[in-house]
């Protein structure tokens, strides 16, 4: 069990790369089922893709995604929802089927049935194939907070001081943060057959460090990973300077 560990020059890098395992998963298998993530880290990758399926070396007609997370709170064409997210940089510039997109949709509805809903689709997809994950600077995936315990499936969160701070660069103030999410739970995470967490900048050098300390702690779901069979971490110089001499102890 080891984590393969990419260290890449720059963020552009990082985001080619990512797009490279995406593509060669789908050439692979053209129905491939993906986990997708929002956030800054993954923007260059979908840019990147974007670039591959107008030089059509890409065909997303097939595919299957399902998100990791979606704020509770915030209705679907709101500019900070994920589902506005994923349109904007992603779906509405290639050939998913709208029926092949799954986030979790929150709005007036009771979150208990659609965690519910959502672990069943997963299921009847068969599970994930590829996985992609960003990596919260206290160690969140997904928004699977650090705590007592973690859930396994798809619940609803409180979401951490820390994630309400870090994400509200992307509001007007921190006020209009979400408190709350809809996120696949460890258990949906580990279950996909293959896992790419990409983490960038400086900001996420100690959440990267702790992630392969070779100790696995619900204070750090992502550490979780190191449980799993077939997980890349693609990090950029800044986000893997702590890891000694840049060779971690977990691989
Ligand atoms: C997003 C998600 C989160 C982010 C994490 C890092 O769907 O699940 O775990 O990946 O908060 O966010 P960024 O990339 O903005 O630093």
């Amino acid at each position: 069990m080891a984590m393969d560990i990419v260290i890449v020059d720059s963020y552009k890098s990082m985001s080619i790369k990512a797009a490279e395992i995406i593509a060669e998963q789908v050439r692979k298998k053209n129905d491939t089922v993906l986990g997708l993530a929002t956030g800054s880290t993954p923007e260059g990758m979908y840019a990147c893709l974007i670039e591959m399926y107008d030089e059509k070396k890409i065909d997303f007609s097939a595919v299957v995604t399902f998100n990791l997370d979606e704020y509770i709170g915030l209705p679907p064409d709101h500019p900070q929802s994920y589902h506005h997210y994923m349109h904007r940089h992603f779906f509405d510039h290639v050939n998913v089927k709208a029926g092949n997109i799954n986030i979790p949709h929150c709005e007036g509805r009771d979150p208990g049935s659609i965690c519910r809903e959502y672990e069943r689709k997963i299921r009847e997809a068969e599970g994930i194939d590829l996985q992609i994950l960003g990596i919260g600077t206290n160690g969140h995936i997904g928004f699977n907070e650090p705590g007592e315990y973690l859930y396994t499936g798809t619940h609803l969160v409180e979401l951490a001081e820390e994630t309400i701070e870090a994400n509200s660069r992307f509001f007007d103030s921190r006020g209009e943060v979400p408190e709350q999410a809809v996120t696949m739970g460890v258990g949906s995470i580990m279950g996909a057959a293959r896992i790419v967490l990409l983490a960038s900048g400086e900001s996420k050098a100690e959440a990267v460090r702790k992630m392969c300390s070779g100790k696995v702690s619900t204070g750090h779901p992502a550490s979780l990973l190191q449980l799993h069979r077939a997980v890349t971490v693609i990090a950029d110089r800044e986000a893997a300077s702590l890891l000694k001499n840049n060779n971690p102890a977990c691989q």
